[in-house]
């Protein structure tokens, strides 16, 4: 153990040095790595079995510290039928991770989408408790040890603060949010716990609906570590990022940005893509001066491969890289505010600084990602 973590800390320190000089000379550092240097755990993205083996799997590789699996974790794939899971490709994504030397973010465990028909009807409430419970038990069972975190429930809120109106809502009313999280922390006692959600960017009912939601759960003693927010933000409604993020920290949980993507209103001009470059620096510099926020995870690499092609067809060219796979103005401009240490924020100058702050593990007290 020692042995590792101060082979880590060795690898750190390189990195940082590397940082340290990138202002005379152009050093390749992967995405993850300067967000670590900054102080922060990882960089992320998602993956599942299509992407393990596709082409994209360089950039996951080579950039990425922290995977999300896309699909296969979802409550329809791995328990279809009642009392009938399926692990297969759920199994692939974990090897894949422990593999390459990466993380994982379970997700999700308790959403109205993705969920199979026979769960959708369930009018019982004993019933419905026992299904969770089963479900939970046996996901996060089965990873046990093996995951950074999970999403334990997601996207809970309509638009006006009110609860949306899902099954386990209209069967169990809020009672299904502890519960879910208290059968988490029990299966796997090491993973951190999140309550996620979108539309967490700007001040309305539903971010506060969000605060007093877990201000409730605190009061009630509820396992939970953190919030994560998804940031599937549109172009042009960005410059609250950061004030909402803060917001989100002030509960004195961790929080995350968890699904990143900056969809643009077609036609896609350059202008437009100018305009997405400073909202994706804005976006990464709030997480470097929230101290709670402990990494950052895109919704995809390629605009080609993007679930808003099909979910938003309206919109395009969310990504960091282009259909082609090539980096787009908004990875440089990443790159480039990772590389000076988030200029302007309370983590300006900490790349020299940040080995000898966190010693081995960081604020968040995990272990350390690889690089
Ligand atoms: C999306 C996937 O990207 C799609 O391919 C799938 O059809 C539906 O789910 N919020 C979430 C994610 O929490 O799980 C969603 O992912 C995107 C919105």
């Amino acid at each position: 153990m020692t042995r590792t973590l101060s082979f880590i800390n060795l690898r750190r320190s390189f990195t940082t040095l590397l940082l340290a000089t990138a202002g005379y000379h152009y050093v390749e550092a992967s995405l993850n790595s300067m967000m670590q240097a900054n102080g922060k755990l990882y960089f992320g993205n998602i993956i599942d079995t299509n992407t393990m083996q596709g082409n994209e799997d360089g950039v996951l590789k080579g950039e990425f510290g922290m995977f999300t699996p896309e699909y296969s974790w979802k409550w329809n794939r791995i328990q279809p039928e009642k009392g009938k899971f399926h692990f297969n490709d759920s199994d692939a994504v974990m090897e894949w991770a422990e593999a390459n030397g990466k993380q994982i973010r379970g997700h999700t465990l308790v959403w109205h989408q993705n969920i199979p028909d026979w769960v959708d009807a369930i009018t019982d409430k004993e019933d419905l408790m026992k299904v969770i419970k089963d479900h939970i038990n046996k996901a996060v069972g089965r990873y046990k040890g093996r995951v950074y975190a999970w999403d334990v429930v997601n996207e809970v809120f309509n638009e006006d603060g009110t609860f949306r109106d899902s099954v386990f809502y209209r069967v169990l009313g809020e009672d299904f949010i502890p519960l879910a999280f208290r059968t988490a922390r029990e299966a796997d006692p090491n993973a951190k716990l999140y309550i996620n959600e979108y539309n967490l960017d700007y001040a309305g009912p539903k971010i506060d609906a969000m605060l007093n939601l877990v201000h409730r759960l605190q009061a009630q003693n509820v396992p939970i570590d953190a919030i994560g927010s998804q940031t599937h933000l549109t172009s042009g409604r960005v410059n609250e990022v950061p004030a909402q993020l803060k917001r989100l920290a002030s509960t004195g949980l961790d929080i995350a940005v968890t699904e990143l993507d900056i969809r643009i209103k077609r036609p896609v001009t350059p202008a437009k893509l100018q305009q997405q470059k400073g909202e994706y620096a804005l976006v990464t510099k709030g997480c470097l001066e929230v101290p709670a926020c402990v990494g950052i995870s895109m919704w995809g690499v390629s605009d080609q491969n993007s679930w808003v092609k099909e979910a938003l067809p309206a919109f395009g060219a969310p990504l960091m890289w282009d259909g082609n796979l090539r980096r787009k103005g908004a990875y440089g401009a990443v790159d480039g505010l990772l590389r000076k240490g988030g200029e302007g924020s309370e983590m300006a100058g900490a790349k020299v600084s940040v080995t000898r702050r966190h010693g081995g593990r960081g604020r968040h007290g995990k272990r350390r990602l690889s690089l």
